[in-house]
């Protein structure tokens, strides 16, 4: 286990069009990596996607000589599409999510009326990893840590003293996420936030997303300690009915992220375009009052 203790190399990419930071986890120029939370560019008035985001990716992987094992995702994301199956082609490594994805898939193949051959048991992705599952990138170990709240599949990811919490918490000074999407529950997330706020406090965790108030530049990587004594929703002190109230009241008031329609119907196919039709071209559905 002494693997545990090594402290991963993290390097992170902030995409100012989704406020995403994807990271890249390895131990240095020649080691094996991890990459989390891939972008695929994507223009929703135009439907044209790009690969900027992820060729910017693959020029640091290239750069220091990394061999891709894993591209993990923290959960199927509402606000960008995922550039994995890009990734896998350019780059190899597997591509790993959440094994709760299929909750996510059942939920969302009925709103957008999937094609029945749509299957429901996760297979699109190359491995379903489950609650506590440890997993190598070359001498590091991963554990997974179910995270639940914001999705009803969200893990984060914990390598060494870094924990990559997806979408639960964001820099202290932003909060938590929303809890509205379908199986999205505050309750739920207030007890993940709990798990992690119970690892040693020197921690390191890192964001999936940063929306940094005026006047204060992008930053996504924070701490235990400083999270405990600062996020201004869950900050010690703060009880359960409180975050409850507060997470509710404020959901009422978010609109629906600018991708979720195209994003989650990509995303829950592992990055993968819907089947063509017959014209060879690739379509995402609009639900009408169904969200
Ligand atoms: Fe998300």
């Amino acid at each position: 286990m002494t693997s545990v203790t090594l402290n991963p190399q993290v390097h992170g990419i902030f995409d100012s069009a989704t406020w995403t930071v994807t990271y890249v986890v390895h131990q240095g120029p020649g080691s094996a990596a991890a990459i989390i939370d891939s972008v695929l560019d994507y223009d929703p008035k135009s439907g044209r996607t790009r690969t900027t985001s992820a060729d910017q990716l693959i020029d640091y992987v290239k750069a220091q000589d990394l061999q891709v094992q894993w591209i993990l995702e923290t959960h199927a994301h509402a606000d960008h599409l995922s550039a994995a199956p890009y990734l896998r082609q350019q780059l190899g490594g597997q591509i790993g999510i959440g094994d709760q994805i299929t909750r996510v898939q059942k939920v969302f193949k009925g709103i957008f009326n999937l094609e029945p051959e749509f299957r429901l048991d996760g297979s699109q992705f190359d491995v379903l990893l489950k609650d506590g599952q440890e997993f190598a990138i070359g001498d590091l170990t991963a554990r997974v840590l179910a995270v639940p709240g914001h999705t009803p599949a969200c893990v984060a990811y914990q390598v060494g003293d870094a924990v990559f919490v997806g979408d639960t918490l964001f820099m202290p000074d932003v909060g938590t996420a929303r809890c509205d999407f379908p199986g999205g529950d505050a309750k739920t997330l207030y007890a993940s936030v709990k798990k992690l706020l119970s690892l040693p406090p020197e921690t390191r965790l890192f964001m999936c997303h940063d929306y940094p108030p005026a006047g204060r530049p992008v930053a996504f990587e924070t701490t235990v300690a400083e999270q405990r004594a600062k996020n201004i929703h869950v900050h010690e002190g703060i009880s359960e009915a409180e975050f409850v109230a507060m997470r509710t009241q404020r959901d009422a008031t978010l609109e629906m992220p600018v991708l979720i329609l195209p994003a989650v119907q990509i995303n829950i196919r592992a990055g993968q375009m819907p089947p063509k039709e017959a014209n060879g071209t690739d379509y995402v559905k609009i639900p009408i009052n169904a969200l």
